[in-house]
């Protein structure tokens, strides 16, 4: 019997879930999640709910448990050392300790390290503690990027033509974002396509998993504010529509190093996943940032498609054994699209904000997969908090029918939700070939 912790409550803890359950190996989970996540706690053996911060506890059930290994599924407890935390009561995990997640947690950290061991895809950069300095280094840009230098949920990063239109307001966030942060950091912005490449490392391999493409704004077309991510695709392929086979080739070429540079920087081994948001440019791979994690909704692209044992991936990881694992994926398309109450997305004082703990039903699915995030059952059905709610997978042979499958998924929940209708169609696949291809010229 394989005895397991899973830290995290989201879709992408519910598809980790899922994932461990397919295992050959007998195994008995046990979950600690912030708030309870039904589609988890059906498939564990017992579950913790209570805050990540609250190491002592966390630690204590997963000693009651007699646990051989954790699994982190979110950065909140990898900012908060509880990897360190398990290590010294002799649990190992997949996860990187909290100096290693700073690969995610610090803007800064990862910007820098990639500069000091001259990794290519970096970009122009700088950090700033006050406002001095920020207006002539803006001046020395195209076009500027803003993030806060923290966790920000995914939502921090100001983009200059979205979120901002010129340099002048660019100096003003700076400025806004300097009151609640310590740093910010400046980046000239990029122009090109997305995508997420979520690799697993052991210390020293680093192997990676099919890339995906996320969908942040929160509405079709890709309009309104940014969300935790409303959907992703992924191609049976193992590529993407815009990229080639170079671009994944240099995203993994610059994880690799930033493997080697991290044990360099700080003498320890980084086990778990380093999930590199990069974007196609009209020069190469250029990183947007770095996760310690899976990405959400991404994980739920790559992990049902998963042939290789994960309990023997995560052994891998954890032992250091990972180039001796063959990892393989289904030659699959996915389509994940998530159901979220109408009103999300829309700041508090919104009048279309939210429709809170309101009811959903949900009938026939079909073989759609679906992943809870944000739900509450209770005893007269299932309801939704203001968050993202449901993740729907459609998995098939051809991305069409991926698209098709979570589209009549997502017929057979009702309530007053909302997801993106255009996310895995040609149309919207389309236009980012057309704009990837005005961008290579
Ligand atoms: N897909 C965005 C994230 O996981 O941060």
């Amino acid at each position: 019997m394989i005895r397991i912790l899973l830290i995290g409550n989201g879709a992408r803890e519910h598809v980790i879930a899922e994932t461990i359950k397919r295992s050959v190996h007998d195994t008995a989970l046990f979950s600690c999640m912030k708030s309870n996540n039904p589609g988890i706690a059906s498939l564990s053996d017992d579950v913790l709910t209570g805050s990540y911060g609250d190491r002592e506890e966390i630690a204590r059930f997963a000693k009651k448990h007699r646990v051989d290994f954790a699994i982190i599924g979110p950065e909140d407890p990898l900012n908060n050392g509880i990897v360190d935390f398990l290590k010294k009561k002799g649990i190992p995990s997949v996860g990187p300790t909290q100096s290693l997640a700073r690969l995610e947690t610090s803007k800064t950290f990862t910007r820098n390290l990639l500069e000091k061991y001259d990794i290519p895809g970096n970009a122009r950069f700088r950090a700033f503690s006050s406002i001095a300095g920020i207006e002539a280094f803006i001046g020395g840009l195209d076009g500027v990027v803003i993030k806060p230098d923290g966790l920000t949920g995914g939502k921090g990063v100001m983009v200059q033509g979205d979120h901002f239109q010129t340099k002048g307001e660019a100096l003003e966030q700076c400025r806004m974002i300097l009151e609640g942060h310590a740093s910010v950091i400046v980046e000239e912005k990029f122009e090109g396509e997305e995508f997420s490449l979520q690799c697993l490392c052991d210390g020293t391999t680093v192997v990676a998993t099919p890339p995906v493409q996320d969908h942040k704004r929160r509405f079709a077309g890709d309009r309104g504010p940014n969300t935790g991510g409303m959907g992703s695709y992924s191609l049976g392929d193992h590529s993407l529509p815009f990229l080639r086979e170079e671009d994944i080739a240099q995203g993994l070429a610059i994880t690799r190093r930033v493997a080697e540079a991290i044990h360099k920087e700080t003498g320890e081994y980084y086990k778990g996943v380093m999930y590199g948001g990069f974007i196609v440019t009209r020069e190469g791979v250029r990183l947007l940032e770095y996760n310690a994690r899976f990405g959400d909704p991404e994980a739920m692209n790559i992990l049902p498609l998963l042939k290789t044992d994960f309990v023997d991936v995560c052994r891998s990881v954890i032992d250091g054994t990972l180039k001796d694992l063959n990892m393989a994926f289904e030659n699959k398309a996915t389509v994940c699209k998530y159901i979220v109450p109408k009103g999300y997305g829309f700041p508090a004082d919104h009048p279309d904000a939210l429709s809170t703990s309101a009811k959903i039903e949900v009938s026939d699915t079909g073989d759609a997969r679906l992943y809870y995030s944000s739900v509450d059952k209770r005893e007269d059905g299932l309801y939704m908090t203001t968050s993202r709610a449901i993740g729907v997978v459609g998995i098939a042979d051809t991305l069409e029918g991926a698209e098709r499958m979570a589209e009549g998924a997502i017929a057979a929940i009702r309530g007053p939700i909302d997801h993106r209708p255009d996310i895995g169609t040609q149309a919207l696949i389309d236009k980012r070939i057309q704009h990837m291809k005005g961008i290579r010229g």
